[in-house]
């Protein structure tokens, strides 16, 4: 057997495999081990602090210590350390939580649905757009479209769903009935002499192009996440929503809105539904629902949706779908103290009055030479490095660019995440000015490193 050391890089190498990590780099770069979090804060087993740019991914809302969310765990695990709700079973905790979610919702939303992830959630939602025009006596209206570069997770359907390269290839997706519309990135995607609304309708334009191709009676639904995270943090262009929603209603497809990293005061609303204008059929929600301090997702549903799940679950003589966690107890718990923390402490509130900050200090860097797009809305946003400011040109993939600035700031204690070329912020929703300040100080040093490295190797004027 090969020699394991004793330290902790030494032990993950030899036994753990990592997420969205190049395992052969990681066999010699080993892991950089966290051990402990302080409000936006978190320090690795050497004790140095890192602010956390992207409340881990894009979920701590409520930073890394707060004892409110522990002492609720630990009460409800004394109390009722597990039940379920198969079976017209139930608990106190998960029916204050379906209330709660459907009484916060942005639109009208009859029953939810509870999973472990987005992931799961997702999947369910695939499973109940298929399910319900079974219900409807439409066999054929199966189909879901989602979009390029939209990221919905990494279960076989909901890895489907996701519009991202490196989660089809090799895993042998997307299945059968998934469908890939346009990206709505203005910036990248736009055409010369193109305004952002001709973008808008150019994109709707195609979509309903896409859904007469394919013929409207097979398509069933569309997931849109409002502001797509780990696609590059893309915002929509103006009039989007409006124009897209306009093709899905005149076919009778159904919109979900996946706001596993927009909800609960991402974008400045309490939902991206809100920001955006969306009126969804079905909800998925995630991440921020707990804080992301125990797994707990959920899907809401109009009573529309929820009406054909009765008629067929009646039919087949039962609703067969469910996880052994759907709705546990603890993290229910815990999802009930985060919205509780939400409301007494007005966090939304707080989201408005320092979003500012960051959206327009990351517009500060939008004339450095490295620097294409600046975007973002809420507490949520990218900064783009492209090889030519005025042509848009990306950098050539293979050098890394995104990863080398992401390692700089990780050296100078911040941690953001490279999507590509793009370096996206999500810090938790209750970062201050002060420590916005100090994320894009870190920030302009890791920029400013990662120009310096460029001119070294001649790869930007001197
Ligand atoms: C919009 C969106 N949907 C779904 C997911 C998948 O969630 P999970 O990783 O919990 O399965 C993510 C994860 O980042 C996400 O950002």
């Amino acid at each position: 057997m090969a020699f394991v050391g004793n330290s902790a890089a030494s032990r993950d190498i030899a036994y753990a495999i990592h997420p969205y990590t190049n395992l052969k780099v990681h066999e010699t770069e080993g892991p950089l081990v966290i051990t402990r979090g302080d409000g936006v804060f978190v320090y690795d087993d050497g004790g140095k602090q890192y602010l956390e740019g992207l409340a881990g991914l894009w979920c701590a809302s409520l930073g890394f210590s707060e004892q409110r969310l522990a002492e609720a765990a630990y009460a409800q695990m004394k109390k009722l350390p597990y039940y379920h709700i198969f079976a017209s079973k139930s608990h106190d905790v998960g029916i204050d939580l379906a209330e709660k979610l459907v009484k916060l919702a942005p639109v009208p939303m009859s029953k939810v649905f509870f999973a472990n992830s987005g992931s799961e959630a997702n999947d369910t939602v695939v499973k109940l757009v298929w399910y319900y025009n079974n219900a409807l006596g439409r066999p054929a209206k199966k189909k879901i479209l989602s979009r390029i570069k939209g990221y919905h997770g990494v279960t076989v359907a909901s890895a489907s769903l996701t519009g991202l390269p490196n989660n089809h290839r090799d895993f042998d997706l997307p299945i059968a009935n998934i469908l890939h519309a346009d990206c709505p990135h203005y910036y990248r995607f736009q055409e010369a002499g193109e305004t952002e609304e001709q973008f808008a309708s150019r994109l709707a334009d195609n979509l309903e192009k896409q859904i007469l191709t394919e013929g409207p009676d097979t398509v069933a639904a569309m997931i849109a996440e409002p502001v797509m995270g780990a696609g590059g943090v893309l915002v929509p262009p103006k009039t989007y929503f409006e124009k897209i929603q306009k093709v899905l209603r005149k076919y009778d497809i159904l919109l979900i809105a996946d706001e596993v990293i927009c909800g609960f005061g991402r974008t400045g609303n309490m939902f991206g539904t809100e920001t955006f204008g969306l009126r969804p059929d079905m909800i998925v929600v995630a991440k921020a629902l707990s804080s992301a301090y125990l797994p707990i997702s959920g899907v809401m549903m109009s009573d529309k949706i929820y009406q054909a799940l009765v008629v067929e679950s009646e039919k087949i003589g039962t609703f067969g779908h469910g996880f052994t966690y759907s709705a546990h107890p603890v993290p229910a718990a815990v999802a009930l103290e985060t919205l509780k923390i939400y409301e007494e402490r007005d966090i939304l509130g707080h989201v408005r009055r320092v979003m500012g900050s960051l959206q327009d200090g990351l517009r500060r860097f939008a004339d450095h030479p490295l620097v294409g797009e600046v975007r973002g809305v809420g507490l949520i946003g990218a900064i783009e490095l492209v090889a030519d400011k005025k042509t848009r040109r990306p950098f050539d993939p293979k050098l890394g660019i995104g990863s080398y600035c992401v390692k700089r700031a990780q050296e100078h204690g911040l941690i953001v995440r490279a999507l590509g070329d793009s370096v996206a912020f999500c810090p938790p929703l209750i970062i201050s000015e002060a420590e916005i300040e100090l994320m894009l100080t870190r920030f302009g040093t890791a920029l400013e490193d990662t120009h310096t490295m460029m001119r070294d190797r001649g790869l930007a004027a001197a």
